[in-house]
């Protein structure tokens, strides 16, 4: 078992606490889909068989272009990488692999995540990659705790590589502060972000990545969980925002429902919509305006070959 750091802000009682006030709100906000071990495991075998991200011919490529990117900036100190939410670590694994098969030693990996248990897979997945000396980790809630710096100290000798990967999406454009809070003078962030290409049909593309049974099934999990069987479909749109086009998912009760949720029941009328899905989408343009209003310099913007995926590379200004 890797040495897992948990923060408050993923404590039981924290989670509970945390899902009866959305649901409240009718929504189920994104943590909940990755935490219980049903849901992260349908996550797992969604994001490997649907997500463009793991299309060896079109994510993956952008993601080891911008590893190229960062071997060739970084100096010879030891590395130590630090993936924000970044789920199974599977890309984390791949960077810290490409930097192995560049010759670098001293490599180190600290997976951190809103999900113990996915944060206990990619430590183990991290710490097999060879010249990994160590991978400890951290379970801790981002948008609770958008200073990381304080969960990850000490900090260790040589340069931090820190990632952001799928969550500007997922959080929206403020969850860039986490993985900034982690940054010296000299380290390297690489952040990821869906885009939508300009292309026609390239909305309908989008919400049919979300409109199928396997996303329907993942989606409903935490639904089934807290007693919600039969409140509906869950329907997929678009919806503007200030920080951009979002893709929204929800299920409309036909009669009144009741979410249970360790002995306190929250009731839902009928008619009311249930969000249980945002995903906002960027273009390059709004990806490097975000990324030059949050005072980081951009090395370099790696761009899938679908126009669907970009990996920027990025260091404090
Ligand atoms: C779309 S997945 C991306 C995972 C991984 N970085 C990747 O690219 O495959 C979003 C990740 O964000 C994590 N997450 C969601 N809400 C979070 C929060 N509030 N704090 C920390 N992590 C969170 C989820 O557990 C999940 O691992």
């Amino acid at each position: 078992m890797p040495d897992v750091r948990i923060d408050e802000s993923v404590t039981p009682a924290a989670l509970r606490a945390g899902l009866i006030a959305a649901l409240e709100a009718r929504r189920v906000d994104n943590r909940f889909h990755y935490i219980g071990d049903l849901a992260s495991s349908r996550w797992r075998s969604l994001a490997t068989s649907h997500s463009p991200a793991h299309d060896a011919n079109d994510g993956v490529r952008a993601y080891d272009d911008a590893a190229r990117v960062v071997i060739a900036a970084l100096g010879d100190e030891p590395v130590h990488v630090v993936g924000v939410a970044c789920g199974d670590g599977v890309k984390e694994r791949r960077l810290l692999g490409a930097l192995r098969s560049a010759g670098r030693e001293h490599l180190s990996a600290t997976p951190v995540d809103v999900s113990l248990s996915l944060v206990v897979a990619a430590a183990e997945a991290m710490a097999a990659v060879p010249g990994v000396d160590a991978a400890d980790g951290v379970a801790v809630d981002i948008t609770a705790v958008p200073d990381l710096s304080p969960l990850l100290a000490p900090r260790r000798a040589g340069t931090r590589v820190v990632t952001l990967f799928g969550v500007l999406s997922t959080l929206g454009p403020s969850s860039l502060e986490a993985g900034i809070s982690l940054l010296g003078p000299d380290d390297l962030l690489l952040v990821s972000a869906n885009l939508l290409p300009g292309t026609p049909g390239s909305r309908d593309a989008v919400i049919a990545q979300y409109d199928n049974p396997p996303t329907r099934m993942w989606l409903a999990t935490v639904l089934e969980e807290i007693g919600i069987h039969d409140a509906g479909e869950i329907t997929f749109r678009w919806r503007e925002t200030l920080d951009g086009p979002m893709v929204v998912g929800e299920v409309m009760p036909v009669g009144s429902v009741n979410a249970r949720v360790e002995g306190v029941t929250v009731g839902m009328p009928a008619g009311e919509p249930i969000r249980v899905l945002e995903s906002f989408r960027y273009t390059p343009e709004t990806l490097l305006a975000l990324l030059g209003q949050a005072g980081l310099t951009v090395l370099h913007v790696s761009i899938s070959p679908s126009g669907e995926e970009g990996v920027a590379v990025a260091r404090r200004a």
